[in-house]
C-alpha cells in the first residue's frame, strides 16, 4: 500500500498524567518536503515526533506514515524512517564508524552495502578523517552530523530530525542544512523541529506552529509572514519619545518597545497609507531622524501567534 501523502497525522491526543501535551493535532506532510514544527519549548514538538515514530502510541486519533497506521503496522514503517533525537543518542565510547556499524547491524539487510553507504555518507557529512576517533571527541556540531549520517544509513524515505542545530555554531549550522537540502533533492522527505527562526525559514517549504500542543497555524513561512495584518515600524527621534503610548494613542498600534533609548518599534495597520501622517506627528514635538517601515519577519509572525509569555 503506498500513500500520496508521507504523513498523515489525524486528530492525535496525547497525555502524561494531567498533562495534555498534544491535543487533536491534524496535519499532512507530502512527499519531499521539509516540514518544520515551530513552537517554544514544551510546544509538543518531540512528543509529535514521537508519535509519527510510533515511540508514543496515540491516545485518541492516529497517524500513518506512508500509508501505514504507525501504531498497528509497525514492521512495514520500521525500515523506512530515520531518527535523530533531540538528544544526540551516540554511543561516547564507541568511534563513528563503530556507531554506524552498531547501528548498520540492527537495520540493515545487506552489510557490504551498508559499508558502501557507510563511507558515502562519512564523506557527505565531512566526517571521514575523524571516523577512528571517539565520538566524546567530537564537537557538538559534528556529533549532529554523525547522527545525521546514522539516520540515513538504511536509506529511509523519511527523516525525522528533532533540533537540527540546537547548540551547534553559525558554520555547523550551515553544513547541516546544506546536507538535508542535498538529501531532500536525492528525495527525502524531513520532518524538523526547530525554535530557531532562521532556520524554519531558510529550510522549511511548510511550517506548523504548535502552541501547547495544538496547531495554530500551517503554510510557508512566506505565506505566513504574508498572511500577517500589520507593519513593524521603528522611529528615532531626538530627544526620546516620553509616553510612547498616549503619544501614539491616535495610530491603531500595538505590542510598543524600545530597542534603543531613542528608538520605538511598534506593530501599525496600514502603515503605508498612515506613514505620512505619523511623520506630521513626530515632527510636531520631536527631531525625527529615521523611520523604517518593515513587513513582519518570522520571528512576528511566531509572537503573533503563540505570546508573548515565558515558556516554562
Ligand atoms: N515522558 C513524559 N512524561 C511527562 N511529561 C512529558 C513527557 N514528555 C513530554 N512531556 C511534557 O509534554 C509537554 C511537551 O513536551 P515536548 O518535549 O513534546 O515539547 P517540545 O516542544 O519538544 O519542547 P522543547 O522545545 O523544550 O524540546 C511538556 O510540558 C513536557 O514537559
Ligand atoms: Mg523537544
Amino acid at each position: 500500500m503506498e500513500n500520496k501523502n508521507a504523513i498523515e497525522v489525524k486528530s492525535v491526543r496525547r497525555c502524561f498524567g494531567s498533562l495534555t501535551a498534544v491535543e487533536d493535532l491534524s496535519f499532512e506532510v507530502d512527499k519531499g518536503e521539509i516540514f518544520g514544527l515551530l513552537g517554544p519549548n514544551g510546544a509538543g514538538k518531540t512528543t509529535t515526533i514521537n508519535l509519527m515514530l510510533g515511540l508514543l502510541a496515540p491516545q485518541q486519533g492516529k497517524v500513518l506514515v506512508l500509508g501505514y497506521d504507525v501504531a498497528t503496522q509497525t514492521r512495514q514503517v520500521y525500515h523506512r524512517v530515520g531518527y535523530v533525537p533531540q538528544d544526540t543518542n551516540l554511543y561516547q565510547d564507541l568511534s563513528a564508524e563503530e556507531n554506524l556499524w552498531h547501528h548498520a547491524a540492527l537495520y540493515c539487510q545487506d552489510l557490504k552495502v551498508a559499508g558502501e553507504r557507510m563511507q558515502e555518507l562519512l564523506n557527505f557529512t565531512s566526517l571521514w578523517q575523524r571516523r577512528k576517533d571517539p565520538v566524546r571527541n567530537f564537537s557538538g556540531g559534528m556529533k549532529r552530523r554523525l547522527a545525521l549520517a546514522r539516520a540515513l544509513l538504511h536509506d529511509p524515505d523519511i527523516i525525522f530530525f528533532d533540533e537540527p542545530t540546537l547548540g551547534v555554531d553559525v558554520q555547523g549550522r550551515f553544513a547541516l542544512w546544506e546536507h538535508i537540502q542535498l538529501q531532500r533533492e536525492a528525495g527525502k522527505t524531513f520532518v524538523i523541529s526547530t525554535n530557531n527562526m532562521t532556520e524554519a525559514d531558510t529550510l522549511c517549504d511548510r511550517l506548523l506552529i504548535i502552541d501547547h500542543g495544538r496547531a495554530v497555524a500551517l503554510n510557508t513561512p512566506e505565506n505566513l509572514k504574508a498572511d500577517m495584518r500589520y507593519d513593524v515600524v521603528s522611529i528615532r527621534t531626538s530627544p526620546p519619545v516620553t509616553e510612547p503610548q498616549s503619544f501614539l494613542s491616535s495610530f491603531p498600534v500595538q505590542n510598543i518597545s524600545r530597542p534603543q533609548p531613542d528608538e520605538l518599534r511598534f506593530e501599525m495597520q496600514g502603515a503605508e497609507t498612515r506613514v505620512a501622517s505619523l511623520i506630521q506627528a513626530v515632527s510636531r514635538d520631536y527631531q525625527l531622524s529615521s523611520i523604517l517601515i518593515a513587513r513582519p519577519s518570522l520571528d512576528d509572525v511566531f509572537l503573533f501567534h503563540t505570546g508573548r509569555a515565558l515558556r516554562e
